[in-house]
């Protein structure tokens, strides 16, 4: 019997996924620049997210070129993994302007007595989808917990499957339903109530008594899918009351809320800081004695893909987390650091956010977003009378239920 080709039995899978709809296939993108103007259709982007149009900042261009040529060689290739020769003096340089940019810490306080927590590091990765995958397959432990909004990005599904092998086992992973505080709350107060059964349990018997592990929860500021924010303030007041109904079992030690800001890095708070950031500064601004949002969200994610028109993320956390990811996240060890041409454009992408350019294109990107999300945005501001109703994101989401492929 003759074996059936490699070529034919792939042929045959994806023929499959052809006649289900979800075949997919690579379209080359037309720029503006190079597109023939009479094509309406090459004139909007409706479809990247170059939320800026930084991309095409002469700004970004100029400063690039200049970084280039002000740059000792070598130039290109960073030559191996950070943990080789890849750690060049510029991606010394990005992480500290990163670490030091994104800081809480250089966010003025109205209240002398709040001291930013020391818990700043950056550390660099080749995408924001090796940092989650990094992240969440080492850091989560066997005895730790993660809570999960359930339409985070695949790249967390993917960290907390490599993770099952050797850490925090499936039946500790449990998912929320889609920005629902409720919801988290409930999930939250069901292992409360099963850790304080146990530990009645061993308080009757001599075992020892249940030693809690960490509670992840791992959001996203602004989902890409629906273009809707988490209600992290909301998150922030449910984790406050939970603290202070069950002060050992919820607190800051023990919970380390985890926030992908892909979609938001560049585009919200101050400079193009973050949501979180943004959080932070407005809960400073009121004079708050109590910085709980710093204090629960622990690690954030930026990446540069998106609205910083360059490529690669870093995560912001404590340096041990810095640390214990050199040590143990295969992505980062096993693969060559980002070329240094990439860390000037990074550079070069953050010297345009901060700059007046930078401010201009946050304002207008939500305008956008209600210039082209039709009607149903525009009744919507209209019912409510609120300009920013219903265009939180630079991006809409359009559900088509009607549709023949
Ligand atoms: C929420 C979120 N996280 C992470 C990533 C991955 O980032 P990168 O494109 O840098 O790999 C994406 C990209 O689509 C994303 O949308």
């Amino acid at each position: 019997m003759t074996a059936i080709s490699l070529d034919s039995r792939l042929h045959t899978i994806l023929e499959d996924r052809k006649g289900k709809g979800t075949f997919r296939s690579l379209k080359k993108h037309v720029t503006r620049e190079n597109s023939d103007e009479s094509d309406p259709s090459a004139k909007i982007d409706f479809s990247s997210n170059d939320y800026l149009s930084i991309t095409r900042s002469k700004q970004l261009k100029r400063r690039f070129l200049q970084r280039v040529q002000e740059t000792p060689t070598p130039l290109f290739g960073s030559t191996g993994s950070r943990l080789l020769d890849g750690t060049t003096p510029q991606h010394a340089t990005l992480e500290d302007r990163l670490c030091t940019f994104f800081s809480y810490g250089s966010i003025p306080s109205r209240c002398p007595s709040v001291i930013p927590p020391p818990y700043e590091s950056a550390l660099l990765f080749n995408s924001g989808f090796d940092a989650n995958v990094s992240f969440f397959s080492t850091v989560p432990q066997k005895t730790d917990y993660i809570i999960y909004d359930e339409l985070v990005h695949a790249s967390v599904w993917d960290g907390m499957r490599a993770n099952e092998r050797r850490g925090v086992p499936i039946s500790r992973r449990k998912a929320f339903r889609h920005g629902n505080v409720a919801d988290l709350r409930r999930i939250l107060e069901d292992i409360v109530k099963a850790e304080n059964a146990v530990n009645r349990r061993a308080s009757t018997s001599t075992s020892a008594p249940h030693r809690p592990g960490m509670i992840f929860i791992a959001i996203e500021s602004l989902y890409s899918m629906d273009g809707d924010l988490a209600p992290l303030p909301q998150m922030i007041q449910a984790l406050n009351e939970l603290q202070s109904l069950h002060p050992t079992s919820i607190n800051p030690a023990r919970v380390c809320v985890v926030v992908d800001e892909a979609h938001t890095t560049g585009i919200y708070g101050s400079q193009g800081r973050g949501f979180v950031y943004d959080m932070v500064e407005r809960e400073r601004a009121r004079g708050s004695r109590e910085n709980k949002v710093e204090e629960w969200v622990q690690v954030r994610l930026m990446t540069f893909g998106k609205g910083m028109g360059s490529q690669g993320a870093v995560l912001l956390a404590s340096s041990t987390i810095r640390s214990f990811l050199i040590n143990y996240a295969r992505p980062f060890i096993f693969s060559t650091a980002m070329s240094v041409v990439n860390v000037l454009a990074i550079e070069s992408a953050f010297d345009v956010i901060e700059s007046n350019e930078g401010e201009q294109g946050r304002s207008i990107a939500p305008s956008s977003t209600i210039e082209f999300s039709g009607n149903t945005e525009r009744e919507r501001i209209k019912s409510t009378g609120d300009p920013t109703a219903g265009c939180q994101a630079p991006y809409f989401s359009l559900t088509i239920t009607d549709i023949t492929l």
